[in-house]
């Protein structure tokens, strides 16, 4: 809704990306190692291509930091290709070489070559790939980097885990508490920072150990077979209050912007919200989840095959987001195309490529979901220093435990 806005801008070989995020509060803590941390994350992953080893990124902050918090200011950063040196020719801003041969003309099925240049008028389909490809995303997790910290200095967690690679998919016996399916009483103390260690150390970002073994064959089998894999991964928030968001309006709807942001992100294709298609299967008295009251904690549920969000608004759950990849569109062999300029069919276009970026993928989609819970913080709690949202916000949790 814009109460917190983000921007990028940038090529994925032009000299780097820029982020632009506007409406984050004074005096949120934030270092230039919070920023780093999450964009190397967003580096790591099995299945990745070469590219990823040439670049290690750091974001320049330009501005909106001072002293190690937040000014309310528009906090920017940039953020260097680090091959840039490679494409200056073939990236200048002014005409300085005649790309004739090295023109792209071979649009790749699945990707944005084809669609692009015919809305643009592109003859050279890199006018189109540079920015549609997903390099972009390290703009967005550099932003979603700062919605972390903020969040957390809210009581409000966000990580994100592996649940399939292609067909190998992890056990939802084995899964978290705060899964829809996972039996459970009240939802316990969680240690997030095991989990996330658990995360952290899994090559795939899974935690089910079990299944991990399986993921790495599947992407191992696409790598052998000159193939692409896509996946599943599940962002969860844990902390949130209820009542963001809100069931009054098509794009107040809580779950409506987290599914936008989601399906943003390049190569999504699904978003569930807790139970989510399951639910379709199920008669409603095992999809609804049944509302207790204990005066210690207030209102809780059992189960949470809503995910956290029900009528457009946040019940105070874990929220839960389940978002499905489709395989990388840029095959070491390549699918049948056609040539724009001959019209001739031909082998589509080869860039270097990930076999499979499902792992880092659920680093994009933990930002965005930073970003979007954010934005739904601050339209709920206003404030323009982080002591002042914290305030309404403890004065709303007050209210509630009269409620
Ligand atoms: C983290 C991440 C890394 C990706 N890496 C590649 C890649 O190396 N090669 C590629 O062709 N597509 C890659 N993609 C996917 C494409 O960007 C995506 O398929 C393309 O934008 C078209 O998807 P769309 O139809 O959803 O827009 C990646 C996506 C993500 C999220």
């Amino acid at each position: 809704m814009g109460n917190l806005r983000w921007l990028t801008a940038g090529e994925s070989h032009g000299p780097g990306l820029v982020g632009i995020l506007e409406g984050m509060p004074a005096g949120v803590p934030l270092t230039a190692e919070d920023i780093r941390r999450d964009l190397s994350r967003r580096q790591q992953g099995y299945g990745r291509g070469r590219r990823q080893e040439i670049e290690s990124d750091e974001a320049e902050i330009l501005s909106g930091i001072r002293d190690g918090l937040t000014l309310g200011s528009p906090i920017a950063l940039l953020i260097r290709n680090r091959d840039w040196e490679n494409w200056r020719e073939i990236m200048a801003v002014d005409q300085v070489a005649d790309h004739g041969r090295r023109r792209l003309t071979r649009p790749r099925p699945g990707h944005a070559d084809l669609s692009g240049g015919l809305k643009y008028g592109h003859q050279d389909l890199r006018n189109v790939l540079e920015r549609s490809s997903a390099r972009e995303t390290a703009a967005r997790v550099a932003l979603g980097a700062a919605a972390r910290r903020f969040l957390e200095e809210l009581g409000i967690q966000v990580f994100a885990h592996v649940t399939a690679i292609g067909d190998a998919a992890a056990d939802p016996e084995r899964m978290a508490p705060w899964h829809p399916e996972a039996g459970r009483g009240r939802l316990p103390r969680l240690d997030v920072a095991a989990l996330r260690r658990r995360i952290e150390a899994s090559p795939v970002r899974t935690l089910d150990a079990g299944a991990e073994a399986a993921m790495l064959a599947a992407v191992d089998r696409a790598r052998d077979d000159l193939e692409s894999i896509g996946g599943v991964f599940e962002v969860v928030a844990l902390g949130v209050p209820p009542g963001l968001g809100s069931h009054v309006h098509w794009d107040r709807r809580a779950d409506a912007r987290i599914a936008q942001a989601m399906m943003s992100i390049q190569a999504m294709k699904g978003v569930e919200i807790g139970a989510g298609f399951e639910a379709a299967r199920r008669p409603g008295s095992r999809v609804h989840d049944e509302i207790f009251y204990d005066p210690d904690v207030g209102y809780y549920r059992e189960t949470n095959r809503a995910g956290g969000i029900e009528g457009g608004m946040t019940n105070g759950e874990p929220v839960v987001v389940r978002v499905a990849m489709k395989p990388i569109p840029t095959l070491r062999r390549p699918l049948r195309s056609v040539d724009m300029e001959t019209h001739e069919p031909v082998e589509a276009a080869r860039e270097r490529s990930d076999t499979c970026a499902v792992p880092r993928a659920a680093v994009v989609g933990e930002a965005m979901l930073c970003l979007v819970l954010a934005d739904l913080v601050l339209e709920k709690f206003g404030g323009d220093s982080l002591a002042e949202v914290r305030r309404n916000l403890d004065a709303y949790r007050e209210s509630l435990a009269r409620r």
